[in-house]
């Protein structure tokens, strides 16, 4: 069965969808109406990298939804110490699961998986690769507050070589039709081949080191980490982090409704001072990672998710 490992494996007019099914399980990821749609089924979480947000929205949806979650755990107290290999793992995990999410430090890790397994793999980041379930919880984020994605001015910030939430958010952006500015010291750097195929599908894209004055007319600021653990060099490092920090103080210019997003985890491209700003979404996207990867799993799963939710927000 497909799964999701780029945003390639969507059509906008599924993105679309799924963001409305999202919509509706509002009240189910708040936990005030219990549906249990996906009860019986069961995700295995296997996490090769460090992971907060999306390991515990991945428990969270597949609970609230009445399925069961197993988890690799710590790879630490893993087969993966004796040397099992991926291959392996995979095979093991695909015969007690219903569906996988999967996080690996090897960019290509998900598609690896994904041809050798049964059910479908959710890709939760492979390396500097790809973060297509983060994309949709963004989506979801941006859709919210300006009550469209098409046409909208996205300014992508901090370090979009290794960032894979920026490499799979910008091509679905592109997709609607957003104009993208992509700020970051030259080191960091959009990789050159995204950046071309963007064009190549008419992106209006924008390269600059000037993060201050990008955002006059952004419609959404998206703040990244500096990735530190894909450096090779840590004095390349040492000479990137804490390129850009964000404080309230310099958004007094920005549109009113112009949102601060950050996958998070933030080190400090974020003054907490702007945490109290009417521009603030970091910590609603976070939670919009349940609704998100509810409607994902549902999706994936060929689970329809009812038009409407007995006691929801229709
Ligand atoms: C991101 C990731 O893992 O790529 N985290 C997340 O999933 N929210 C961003 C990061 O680690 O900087």
């Amino acid at each position: 069965m497909a799964g999701l490992i780029t945003m390639d494996d969507l059509t906008n007019e599924q993105i679309l969808s799924i963001l409305d099914d999202a919509e509706r399980l509002l009240p189910v990821a708040r936990g005030e109406i219990y549906l249990p749609l996906l009860q019986g089924r069961i995700l295995g979480n296997l996490f090769f990298e460090p992971s907060t947000r999306t390991r515990m929205s991945f428990e969270t949806a597949m609970k609230r939804l009445g399925g069961d979650v197993v988890n690799l755990g710590d790879v630490k107290t893993s087969s993966v110490v004796k040397g099992e290999t991926l291959f392996d793992t995979i095979q093991m995990v695909d015969g007690y699961t219903d569906i996988i999410a999967m996080r690996h430090p090897r960019q290509g890790a998900a598609q690896y998986a994904q041809d050798s397994a049964r059910v479908p793999i959710l890709n939760g980041g492979d390396g500097a690769g790809h973060h297509p379930t983060q994309t949709m919880l963004d989506l979801f984020t941006i859709k919210q507050a300006h009550g469209r994605l098409d046409g909208l001015k996205v300014v992508l910030a901090g370090d979009l070589r290794y960032g894979r939430t920026v490499h799979s958010l910008s091509h679905a952006l592109v997709r609607f039709g957003c104009e993208l500015i992509f700020a970051s010291p030259n080191l960091l750097r959009m990789p050159e081949e995204i950046v071309s195929d963007l064009r190549s599908h008419g992106a209006d894209v924008t390269e600059t080191e000037d993060l201050y004055g990008s955002m006059a007319d952004a419609d959404v600021i998206y703040m990244t980490r500096i990735q530190k653990e894909r450096f090779a060099d840590e004095d390349e490092y040492a000479r990137c982090a804490g390129a850009y920090k964000l404080h309230a103080r310099d958004l007094s210019e920005v549109k009113q409704d112009m949102i601060v997003m950050h996958p998070l985890p933030r080190v400090d491209e974020i003054d907490p001072s702007v945490d109290t700003t009417r521009h603030a979404r970091y910590f609603e996207q976070a939670f919009n990672g349940v609704v998100a990867r509810m409607a994902l799993l549902c999706s994936l799963l060929g689970v329809s998710v009812p038009a409407k939710i007995e006691g929801g927000a229709l």
